[in-house]
């Protein structure tokens, strides 16, 4: 127990992210080893990492890519519920990195109504890349409010609130090892 909630049961074990995170990396792998520019100093292929929760899956699914990968994150918060439908974001960290003659992965822990994420796709888009994709670990098909759709999904779930492996409920819960469901 974390906070003032506790966790009505796993809906995915330790052991079963793990396997498919492996199966994402492979699939990554393979889909992107044609990109790669062997000749330039530094890797043409970034993974953007959408903090904070995305970490431990930042951190497992970059180790089961095996190609070169540059490394960076953006944070973002929302404006709150009266901007929400208008999926308007604030860009608390930007990227270190120019986008621009790269390849984008944006890796995000969880797409939900998919605001946060249209948004953060038009804006790095503006930047001309050289593409980009999405890679979330799950995926709320039933709550989404935008067209957005990731290009690589771990997991499906249903609308209910999950917590762990990054994801928090007032910050708590983030480090538990699985994810889990809380009554919200
Ligand atoms: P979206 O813009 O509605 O797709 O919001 C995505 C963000 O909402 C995620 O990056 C999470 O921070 C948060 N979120 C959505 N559903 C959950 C959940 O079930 N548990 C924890 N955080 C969630």
């Amino acid at each position: 127990m974390q906070g003032d909630r506790t966790i009505e049961g796993v809906l995915l074990s330790a052991e079963q992210i793990a396997i498919r995170v492996r199966e994402l990396g492979a699939q990554i792998t393979a889909d992107y080893k044609p990109l790669v520019d062997w000749t330039a100093p530094q890797p043409n292929i970034m993974a953007v990492g959408i903090l904070k929760g995305v970490v431990p899956f930042y951190a497992d699914l970059v180790r089961a890519i095996d190609l070169p990968i540059a490394f960076d994150f953006m944070a973002v918060s929302s404006y709150g519920a009266a901007t929400a439908t208008s999926g308007t974001v604030r860009i608390l960290k930007d990227l270190d990195k120019a986008a621009e003659d790269r390849h984008l992965l944006v890796v995000e822990d969880i797409v939900d109504t998919g605001l946060t994420l249209s948004y953060l796709k038009e804006n790095l888009l503006r930047r001309n890349p050289l593409s980009l994709k999405i890679v979330t670990l799950l995926n709320k098909p039933e709550r989404r409010k935008t067209s957005i759709t990731p290009d690589y999904n771990g997991f499906e779930i249903p609308d209910v609130f999950v917590v762990g492996y990054g994801l928090d409920c007032g910050e708590n819960y983030r480090n538990l090892p699985y994810i889990g469901i809380i009554r919200t």
